[in-house]
């Protein structure tokens, strides 16, 4: 096992479970310090359960069983406050924060002509203002030092269209805008920018009633969904594994990726290759 994160500091946004989970103990696995938190609680537009404080402590314990100094918090994306807060908390007993990892997201589903304004205004909130929140609180540390590596969860929805979704993929679109504008604002910093965007991941995100009924509106089961989720692409596997998309994260993070900046980077199967 590498070591490339020794002595280097990690902020995690939506760390309580999934990919977020799967990226802070990588992390820690090698060597680094994280900050991670997640909102614990639900949000009313989206129709599947978010993480809980119990989810967080079980990620903070995950990653202190690797060896982190683990710093943990509840921390709802859309509040600029509360993500300034706990950045503030982390510079202070971390010392530092090297990576930023932009992950906290939702995913709902409704036609665009159908959507209501909660809907469209819950997902710009989080998905894009809220890693524009992450960016604003922890950037700037990152160029007084002169060091940083951002990298921000996109999707194939940061390239491609989808019916059902298009607030989703609007964010995502507009994610890998902000990518591309703040690795040139900060390229003198020193800091680079990249997106990673996976196609479907095994996390709770794809593994509930709605996104199966978005997959399969005659039979929303996890059965039916599983195929036409594997027609989608042409390796022919329904998801990818958090793990998947973490090797990828914490490539761009370290020294290997240090001349990559403004650029995405696809683990989608080849589902957008077409
Ligand atoms: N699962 C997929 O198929 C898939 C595919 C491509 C990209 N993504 C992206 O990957 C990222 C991680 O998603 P995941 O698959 O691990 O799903 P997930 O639902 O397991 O994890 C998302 C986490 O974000 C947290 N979160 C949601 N709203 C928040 C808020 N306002 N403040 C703080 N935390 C909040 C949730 O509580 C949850 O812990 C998201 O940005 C998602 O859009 C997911």
């Amino acid at each position: 096992m590498t070591r490339r994160f020794e002595g280097k500091s990690v902020f995690i946004t939506g760390a309580a479970r999934g990919q977020g989970r799967s990226h802070a103990v990588q992390f820690a696995r090698e060597g680094a310090d994280v900050a991670i938190s997640d909102i614990c609680a639900d949000v009313a537009t989206v129709p599947y359960g978010l993480s809980s404080e119990d989810d967080l402590l079980q990620t903070v314990r995950l990653c202190e069983a690797e060896g982190a100094h683990v710093l943990s918090a509840r921390v709802d994306v859309r509040d600029y406050d509360e993500l300034s807060g706990f950045a503030a908390v982390a510079e202070r007993e971390l010392g530092k924060i090297d990576v930023l990892v932009a992950n906290a997201g939702i995913f709902t589903f409704g036609a665009l002509t159908e959507l209501s304004s909660e809907q469209f205004g819950d997902m710009i909130d989080t998905n894009l203002k809220g890693t524009w929140h992450a960016v604003k609180a922890v950037v700037p540390g990152m160029a007084r030092r002169g060091y940083g590596r951002v990298v921000i969860i996109g999707s194939s929805a940061s390239l491609i269209g989808y019916p059902n979704v298009g607030h989703y993929v609007a964010s995502k679109h507009a994610v890998l805008g902000l990518t591309r504008s703040l690795a040139l604002e900060q390229a003198p910093n020193k800091i680079t920018v990249n997106c990673v965007c996976p196609t479907g991941v095994h996390t709770t995100m794809l593994e509930n009633e709605a996104a199966y009924a978005l997959m399969s509106p005659e039979n929303p089961t996890l059965e039916a969904a599983l195929p036409v989720l594997a027609s989608m692409n042409p390796l022919g596997e329904p998801w990818l594994e958090p793990e998947d998309v973490s090797r990828m994260v914490l490539f761009l993070a370290s020294d290997e990726a240090r001349y990559i900046t403004g650029a995405e980077f696809k683990v989608d199967m080849g589902l957008t290759a077409p």
